[in-house]
């Protein structure tokens, strides 16, 4: 029965197949009517006149909301903002505008084209002011943000001692120059999230109580997001979303469009569905934020790291700080006594950036191990070698003990099966046929998170078991891990066990981001079925019908959902002990709590990844047709949902490392390909083979099923490992992401 760790198909696999899967845009209420958002046209100034005449008198129109008739709000619509998830939104309060794209108003029609036809028809007038677009020059504005989530902005330990752009240490001394120094910039793009399944909400209210169908990574942050913001009881919002069309970190904090449609649904005394369209999706509903990273990386001789700079600018909006951590790996992930990190802002005339997909792991680890590559260049050394000379006992900056990092094993099993001892280190050196081949190597790293979570176990009357956490499931397979958990804790098959979540009125679940559902969640439910399993052995053992009657409770076995002594073969089903005593459901609660682990030790994930580039010689397309990532990851909950994550991640990589772009407009302050024809993510076509797999490991100090969370750490790592195969194969250093093939021309 061991289903914990087993390749389980996804329990939810079926209904998304067959398009049964109800996601919030597929949500239909009697009376529902359709919302549709103006967005400005100008980066900043004021709303002057809205002419909306025109519109409201078009067929089928509702309502037309804007800053000239919205309700006011508590605190001039910011009573709900709680950084870092609680955002700064555009709540028709005002009549700034402060990026391109910002909505401005709300049209409420009978149906979707009559909202969307009304809403082209609204003239918006504006008072345009300067705007700042332009990253180089506001960057020596930059400020330093308070905390990058629980981490700080700026460290330094040993004495940073660089010579030439640091000026002497601090006693004075000048250094003997290192055997090897890399002193590069290396920048990446603005980014967006893009799920297939774009922001989308259904508000409905019955008297004063609203139930929201949106598509969001945190159900009970969204429930306490618009409470507030809309001065109302928690308790008199609920949050339904049971699936989610990915969500990247965009859907983790609750955006305008919410309470807009919440409001708006009040105002029309009817539902209101509000979707936002692609286009929609490039303008207020965060990006990952642009990076300059400026990095000096030295090592002796041997190739013993000496010292290691990290300064990374991001850009945020003028209303709100959101900083990606870019640097924030470089603390731990190698042994080097002098390191310095710092992360600073620069202000634009954009929307407010967020989380995406490993926020600042993912572009640090572009900056550091690309700056580590050049320096093996420098030391003639191959670069895994290299990383091995410096792999730390403990965590450098903290000094605890890792939970457990099986790093050494990652570049091992990696490298086996890539083949890597048979790479030639000179550039250029390598070719099939006619193209160049490049094989590159980067380190992959994410931090283990946990919070609390709760969950209920039930029997039912019928003999299923009905598992319940206010949790989400991104696609990634959380439906499919609490049944597994459950099943195996109440010895019950996986069949008669059932998952449901996605509804703040279930047991509170934290947001599903920061990679901790698995590590949070599991737990709960575990806890939960453990409960509900001592109950029903009670049951049995006081029923003096079943064959567990008066017998101690450790010799008392269910298996198979059937009950009985381990000394005898008779069984009996569960529901039929329910049955003969009152026949109602028994549930019980779990909750799980992350403990001190943090305290005591340190908790990352880490893993090895090879690339593979083939790369046209004269028109230097670039193909990827293999990659290679072991990781580190604790034990893994779902052999083959596990490997899709990590996998997926992969892909996600290979698309920053040559595609992704969202292209700021420098005088609108407007993305300007904002649609999936001209911001490219890669399609089927562009992927070629990918490996993936970990190695054997169980982190006892993360939670009790061994289990760090696997969300994130797959995309990590790769954009490096594609640049430095691109150097390899070409013999052309690319530090600015996407790596498109003009980049190669020299
Ligand atoms: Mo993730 S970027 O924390 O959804």
């Amino acid at each position: 029965m061991a289903l914990i760790g087993a390749a389980v198909d996804r329990v939810d696999g079926r209904l998304k197949v067959t398009g049964q899967a109800p996601y919030s845009a597929d949500v239909v209420l009697p009376r529902m009517t359709h919302g549709v958002l103006v967005l400005s046209t100008i980066a900043s100034g004021r709303i002057t006149a809205i002419d909306s005449a025109e519109a409201e008198r078009m067929p089928g129109v509702l309502l037309v909301m804007s800053h000239l008739n919205a309700p006011q709000l508590p605190d001039g619509g910011r009573a709900g903002v709680h950084p870092p998830a609680g955002r700064v939104l555009a709540l028709f309060q005002e009549d700034a505008v402060h990026y391109n794209r910002q909505p401005v108003a709300l049209v409420v029609a009978e149906t979707l084209d009559q909202a969307g036809a009304a809403a082209r028809k609204i003239g918006v007038s504006y008072a345009e002011s300067s705007a700042q677009l332009n990253f180089a020059a506001a960057k020596p504005d930059a400020h330093a943000p308070d905390k990058i989530n629980s981490d700080p902005s700026d460290t330094a330990r040993g004495s940073f001692a660089e010579p030439s752009s640091a000026g002497p240490s601090s006693t004075g001394e000048q250094p003997p120059p290192a055997a090897a120094r890399v002193a590069e910039t290396y920048r990446t793009p603005i980014e967006h999230h893009n799920p297939m399944e774009p922001h989308a909400t259904v508000a409905v209210w019955q008297g004063d109580e609203l139930t929201l169908y949106d598509a969001t990574q945190y159900i009970s942050g969204c429930r306490s997001t618009v409470a507030k913001t809309l001065g109302m009881a928690p308790d008199k919002v609920r949050v339904v979303c049971p699936y989610v069309g990915g969500g990247f970190g965009c859907k983790g904090s609750t955006w305008s469009h919410v309470p807009l449609a919440a409001l708006a649904a009040r105002q029309v005394g009817r539902p209101v569905k509000l979707v936002l369209g692609r286009d929609q999706m490039f303008g207020f509903v965060g990006c990952r934020p642009l990076t300059e990273q400026e990095l000096i990386v030295t090592a002796d001789s041997s190739g013993q790291f000496e010292s290691m700079q990290h300064h990374s600018f991001s850009h945020t909006s003028m209303i709100e700080d959101f900083t990606e951590g870019a640097a924030v790996q470089t603390r731990i992930l190698y042994s080097c006594p002098n390191v310095e990190t710092q992360h600073r802002l620069v202000k634009l005339n954009v929307e407010t950036p967020t989380f995406q997909r490993a926020p600042g792991h993912c572009t640090g680890t572009f900056a550091l191990e690309s700056a580590l590559d050049e320096l093996s260049v420098e030391l003639h050394m191959d670069p895994i070698a290299m990383r091995l000379r410096n792999e730390p006992a403990a965590d450098p900056q903290s000094k605890l003990p890792w939970s457990s990092r099986s790093l050494r094993a990652c570049y091992d099993s990696g490298a086996k099966a890539f083949g890597w001892a048979a790479r030639k280190s000179e550039p250029r050196s390598m070719r099939a046929g006619r193209e160049l081949v490049g094989w590159g190597y980067a380190t992959a790293t994410y931090p283990a998170n946990r919070s609390p979570a709760n969950a209920v176990a039930r029997l039912k009357p019928d003999g299923m078991v009905v598992v319940q956490c206010g949790t989400q499931d991104l696609g990634t397979g959380t439906y499919t891990l609490m049944a597994q958990v459950a099943a195996q804790t109440l010895g019950f098959p996986l069949e008669r066990v059932r998952a449901e979540l996605g509804d703040s009125r279930f047991p509170e679940a934290p947001v599903s981001g920061g990679s901790q559902s698995a590590a949070s969640v599991m737990p709960a439910v575990q806890a939960a079925a453990s409960a509900l399993r001592d109950k029903l052995i009670a049951l049995a053992v006081g029923d003096e019908f079943s064959p567990a009657y008066k017998a101690p409770a450790d010799d008392v076995v269910i298996e198979a959902g059937r009950v009985g002594l381990r000394s005898q073969t008779r069984r009996e089903p569960i529901a039929a002990a329910l049955a003969r005593n009152g026949g109602g459901e028994i549930f019980a609660m779990g909750n799980a709590q992350p403990g001190d682990a943090k305290k005591h030790h340190s908790l990352h994930s880490f893993g090895a990844v090879f690339v593979e580039v083939r790369i046209d010689p004269d028109l230097h397309v670039i193909r990827v047709p293999r990659v290679v990532g072991r990781y580190s990851v604790g034990r893994l909950l779902n052999e083959k949902t596990g490997r899709s994550q990590l996998l997926g991640g992969v892909v996600w990589g290979i698309g920053m490392a040559l595609m992704e772009d969202s292209v700021l407009d420098g005088r609108s302050g407007r993305i300007v390909n904002a649609n999936l024809a001209e911001y490219h993510v890669p399609t089927n076509a562009d992927i070629g083979h990918i490996d993936v797999d970990v190695v054997p490991e169980f982190d006892p100090y993360i939670d009790p099923l061994g289990a760090r969370g696997i969300g994130e750490i797959g995309i990590t790592g790769v954009a490096a490992g594609v640049a430095n195969a691109v150097y390899h194969a070409t013999g052309v250093r690319v530090r600015q992401l996407p790596i498109t093939l003009d980049k190669l021309f020299t």
